[in-house]
């Protein structure tokens, strides 16, 4: 697969053609390549937005998220995804021949991850050169060609449209001021019939530790122990800073139930195929959600998701309270 195919200017949406050190546009708009990674990103239209993309940018710049310390080596990335099972269940949902593509990739640990299937296309796209270079070393380091990082704003693709076959999107869209306008421009870039998996601050979920982050903020961090991740031996001091800064003291963040993302699958004609954690009671065969994640899964209803979602606070509520929710674009 010739990756700039997929690549479009993310002002005009024309072609992108490679010359030397530079991607260009038909009227010649050149966008340099620097240490290996294009430069697509262009400013959000809104300027209010943007002023807030900026700052989030400086965040991102500074806090590479998550943290690369102690993961040198393909397995260790394979390690670490088999135990957060989501990466695994990822893993296998997705087909070996797919064209991939993560936003909001940070140091690209999952893209890096799901590329260890070399016959794979993956793309990752920030707007954090600190991550994105991260992510690009461990690539070079390993000889992985079939992966690609990329600078840009999701709010100006610099990817064609129904292009993909698999879009990830995880603890990237509640960090935008528009999150919803954020998955529109997501979704255009999936083939029809292909899949987008969105990974989103529960409403519910994240309440423990917005009380926390209170807690923090008046007490000058004293308490930071309380936090399960702060507590954990098995993690090293730099990614708990990395975890700590990103949790709480995220410049902006916001906090999404299940019906309010299915109701974005419902009004662009996605089908919902699955949640993770479930949204609804599993059926007994699907007690091996991984290799079907893919597959269409009980919705529940309303009523069901609130119960699950306040039962979440005592789960993933932990773990800052992310819920993924998988869908099927229409064909
Ligand atoms: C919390 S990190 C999540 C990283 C990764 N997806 C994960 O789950 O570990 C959020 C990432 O979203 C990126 N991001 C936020 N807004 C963005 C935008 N408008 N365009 C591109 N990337 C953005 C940030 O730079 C940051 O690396």
């Amino acid at each position: 697969m010739d990756f700039t195919s997929l690549l479009r200017c993310p002002a005009s949406g024309s072609p992108l053609t490679l010359d030397g050190d530079a991607l260009v546009n038909a009227s010649g708009q050149r966008y340099p390549i620097v240490n290996g990674i294009p430069r697509l990103l262009t400013p959000t239209k809104d300027a209010q937005e943007e002023a807030l993309r900026e700052k989030m940018q400086r965040f991102y710049e500074q806090h590479t998220f998550p943290g690369y310390d102690g993961i040198d080596s393909p397995g260790v990335l394979i390690e670490k995804a088999r135990r957060s099972q989501f990466g695994r269940w990822l893993d296998e949902a997705i087909s070996p021949f797919a064209t991939v593509l993560e936003v909001g990739c940070g140091t690209g640990q999952m893209t890096n991850f799901l590329s260890l299937v070399s016959t794979r296309t993956l793309i990752g796209v920030d707007m954090s050169i600190a991550s994105l270079t991260l992510g690009d070393a461990f690539a070079c380091k390993h000889h992985m060609q079939n992966v690609h990082f990329l600078q840009g704003n999701i709010f100006a693709l610099p990817i064609g449209q129904n292009c993909v076959d698999v879009l990830i999107c995880s603890g990237v869209l509640h960090h935008t001021p528009d999150p919803q306008g954020g998955y529109r421009e997501l979704l255009k870039r999936v083939k029809p019939g292909g899949t987008i998996v969105i990974g989103l601050y529960n409403t519910y979920a994240r309440i423990p530790l917005g009380l926390r982050k209170v807690l923090f903020h008046c007490t000058g961090g004293a308490f930071r122990w309380i936090d399960y991740h702060m507590r954990r031996r098995d993690v090293d001091a730099s990614k708990k800073e990395i975890w700590y800064a990103d949790q709480y003291f995220n410049p902006h963040e916001s906090w999404h139930s299940v019906d309010e993302v299915l109701k974005w699958f419902d009004s662009s004609g996605v089908k919902f195929l699955s949640g993770v954690p479930a949204i609804a009671e599993s059926l007994p065969e699907d007690a091996k959600v991984g290799t079907r994640l893919f597959l269409p899964h009980p919705r529940g209803t309303p009523a069901g998701h609130v119960l699950r979602q306040l039962q979440w606070m005592f789960t993933i509520g932990k773990e800052g309270g992310l819920f993924v929710l998988v869908g099927k674009k229409a064909i």
